[in-house]
């Protein structure tokens, strides 16, 4: 699987379009637990493709938010992206503006993990370690099941993303708690070597 991009070259993309610190701290984050999941579900050969299409996948949201998954179809092809790194990014936005389904694994898990990766990093925000590698999965459904704690995550998204990989809603949890965790301080560091 190609990206048909560097990712020197992405991370520029990315910067292009997206100057809001928390949505290049998004990108990261979710670029990370792509990887991670790739390594953890037994797709090691693909995880540089999983984790370029968690850096990429909000590329067009902080420019067009009215045309997210749309917008940035231009911007991935004049960057060189390949039609397959295109449709993974589109198909998080299935049902939301988006007509492309999530088919490949890789799309089923960034579907179910964009939106937890926010409540998840919001719950984080609240502890006094500010930090999710303290945080127990009971506490974390705690905060899921609270609807009105960090409500822009759509937790019918995460819901159907659970149902897409036909996981347990705790398993999902779990997995991505756990991706979070361990990949916390490399993003904090690489948020301070960009200087955000
Ligand atoms: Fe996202």
């Amino acid at each position: 699987m190609e990206t048909g991009i560097t990712r020197d070259g992405a991370i520029e993309l990315l910067r292009t379009h997206n100057k809001e610190p928390f949505h290049l701290q998004h990108a990261l984050t979710v670029e990370a637990v792509m990887r991670y999941m790739a390594n953890e579900l037994g797709f090691q050969d693909e995880a540089d493709f999983w984790a370029m299409a968690g850096l990429l996948h909000d590329l067009d949201f902080e420019e067009y938010p009215e045309q997210h998954c749309i917008a940035c179809v231009q911007m991935m092809r004049d960057a060189g992206i390949t039609e397959e790194l295109i449709h993974a990014v589109c198909s998080h936005g299935y049902g939301l503006g988006s007509d492309v389904e999530p088919e490949h694994q890789m799309e089923k898990v960034l579907y179910a993990t964009d939106e937890l990766t926010g409540l998840i990093g919001a719950a984080a925000k609240m502890r006094p370690s500010r930090s999710c590698t303290d945080m127990e999965l009971q506490s974390l459904k705690k905060k899921y099941k609270d609807k009105k704690f960090a409500a822009g995550c759509s937790r019918d998204v995460i819901a159907r993303g659970a149902g897409m990989l036909e996981w347990e809603l705790d398993d999902l949890l779990t997995k991505t708690l756990a991706a979070m965790a361990a990949t916390e301080d490399t993003i904090r560091q690489e948020m301070q070597e960009m200087g955000i």
